[in-house]
């Protein structure tokens, strides 16, 4: 396999909104990251995802882009920005930028003009169509309620919005539209970046003639990924976009892929025929989802042990030396990974180690989403006026018309809000969470009298030195990062363990995921003459049998197997 930086990077993504506000506005700004470089620096971090900080109106917070060749103003200038990947570069850390290209925002230019008549040169900049018997050319829905077409008065047509109505997409098919996204892209790689994370960059191809999904729900608008996704020109375009930009630049790309499975993973990153460095999956998201439920994303549905193995194992097999895995468990769209897969109240800090140890032993570039180095959790608000994600108010709106009842409707939020992941980064125990000294665009979550970096800094047995004793192992180690993964006690429902293999090297990774003691058991087939414990959460008799010993609430332990 192929050695590069991007396989040995750790990511870590920042939310700029929720991360830190440096001039009381409320609103997390880019001269607030400057000022926690070091604390990244010292995290041990490699690379930065900065979510969009583009000109935008800001209806889905960035993601629906008005200038792509400008800083929003909440967030500060162009200026700012170069002192920022100034600073992240003068500190060995590089920088990718997210590119939020399947739509614009509709006060983009493009779009201004697009809407003003039909023979305007920007129009097939767009996906425009007459109207269907006085109602949408088709039965899309929109993935934020209602449908996936908006009527335009001034023409008498529909353009279509896979997003909400402010984020029109952009038609693809326009050799026009597809150049100028390279330019804006040679823009930011002209300006230094590091790299790109592709937002939905799986949905830019539709399949021709806009057929009407199968209808399977009594909604009047049907959900279907199969007519967007992974379309019939989607690996044209990438390689378009790989032979007129990426493969000039050693750059780090990561597509958001939503309904990828590995087969098209391996399309999208083998070394020779890719044209990216890897994707975003998204099997294990929806294993705590219900894929009858007429909106999937906010279902819920206890997830298991043994589903979560199967798909991660699944992913690290199939892409063996055919693509390169990223490696995940929380970003901005999803609830905190503590709350979901570990226990957020008594074993909140075992648990947090114990999925810190996951993410950072399987094989693929590992991504941690601000807060998860403290341990962060989900937050509970007790009414909706508290919460801002579009997503989520348009689909409380939507049920609430469905006479759905408040209560039943918050316990959902509370479990799957992207807003979860949205509160402020809690940075200490003063007002905000020391985020602002202003008002907080959103409110943060109360456990930061308890859960915030000044607590955890001071603790050497915190979550964050967990990680970061973990990214140093890792990066020590070769074959944390390039050895083979194959899982051990495939049917066991509380444990998930599995061995890494590099040349002679062989590490033993052992992790609890319930509240129970467990007895671990080695399988007869592992011999071995020693083994070196390399990190554990809890304290480790060096002098114990591995054969066979019990695993507290949410143990993680990591040897490294010698001889034989
Ligand atoms: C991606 C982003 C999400 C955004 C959506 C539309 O899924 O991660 O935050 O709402 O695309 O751009
Ligand atoms: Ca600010």
């Amino acid at each position: 396999m192929h050695r590069t930086w991007w396989k040995e990077s750790i990511v870590y993504q920042i939310y700029p909104r929720s991360f830190y506000d440096s001039n009381g506005d409320g609103i997390g700004d880019l001269r607030g990251i400057i000022q926690k470089l070091d604390y990244l620096k010292d995290l041990g971090i490699d690379v930065v995802w900065l979510c969009p900080v583009y000109k935008s109106p800001n209806d889905d917070n960035g993601y629906d882009v008005s200038d792509y060749r400008d800083i929003m103003d909440e967030f500060g200038t162009l200026a700012d920005w170069q002192d920022l990947l100034d600073g992240l570069h003068e500190r060995g850390i590089k920088l990718i930028m997210d590119l939020v290209v399947n739509h614009t925002s509709d006060e983009h230019p493009w779009f201004v003009e697009a809407r003003k008549s039909k023979g305007n040169p920007y129009r097939d900049y767009y996906i425009w169509r007459p109207g269907r018997d006085g109602k949408e050319p088709n039965n899309w829905a929109s993935h934020f309620s209602g449908s996936a077409w908006q009527y335009d008065e001034t023409t008498g047509e529909y353009y279509m919005h896979l997003f909400t109505k402010k984020q029109p997409d952009l038609n693809w098919e326009n050799p026009k539209v597809r150049a100028e996204v390279y330019d804006l892209m040679r823009w930011w790689l002209d300006k230094g970046i590091d790299g790109f994370r592709m937002d939905v960059i799986n949905m830019i191809s539709k399949v021709p003639g806009f057929p009407d999904v199968p209808v399977r729900s009594s909604d009047r608008y049907q959900m279907d990924n199969r007519y967007f996704i992974n379309g019939p020109r989607l690996l044209e375009f990438l390689d378009e976009m790989k032979r007129e930009v990426l493969s000039k630049h050693d750059i780090l790309t990561v597509g958001e892929t939503p309904s990828v499975t590995p087969q098209i993973a391996i399309d999208f990153t083998n070394e020779e025929t890719g044209a990216l460095s890897m994707v975003f999956q998204f099997q294990h998201m929806d294993i705590d989802a219900d894929p009858s439920a007429e909106n999937s994303r906010f279902s819920i549905k206890p997830w298991s042990l043994l589903d979560l193995k199967r798909t991660m194992t699944g992913w690290q097999k199939d892409l063996e030396n055919a693509g390169w895995n990223s490696i995940y468990l929380m970003n901005h769209d999803q609830p905190r990974a503590v709350s979901r897969f570990g226990d957020d109240r008594e074993y909140r800090t075992e648990s947090a180690k114990m999925l810190a140890t996951f993410t950072l032993m399987l094989q693929g570039t590992p991504y941690i989403y601000q807060g998860e180095e403290i341990g962060m959790t989900n937050v509970a608000f007790e009414t909706i006026e508290d919460y801002r994600d579009v997503e989520t108010l348009n689909w409380y709106r939507e049920q609430m018309n469905h006479g759905a009842d408040a209560g039943d409707l918050l316990k959902v939020i509370h479990v799957k809000s992207r807003d979860n992941a949205r509160t402020p980064l809690q940075w200490d125990d003063s007002p905000n969470a020391g985020f602002t000294g202003g008002t907080p665009w959103i409110k943060v979550n109360p456990n930061y009298t308890s859960i915030n970096v000044r607590n955890a800094l001071a603790d050497p047995d915190s979550v964050f030195y967990f990680y970061k004793k973990l990214l140093q192992l890792r990066k020590q180690n070769p074959v944390a990062v390039y050895g083979t993964y194959d899982l051990i006690l495939e049917g066991h429902e509380k444990i998930y363990a599995f061995t890494r293999t590099l040349e002679g090297d062989r590490w033993l990774v052992i992790l609890n995921f319930t509240r129970d003691e467990t007895v671990f058991t080695l399988p007869e087939n592992i011999s071995y003459a020693r083994a070196n414990l390399l990190v554990a959460n809890f304290q480790v008799d060096s002098a114990e049998d591995i054969r066979s010993f019990s695993l507290r609430p949410y143990e993680a332990r990591v040897y490294h197997l010698i001889g034989s």
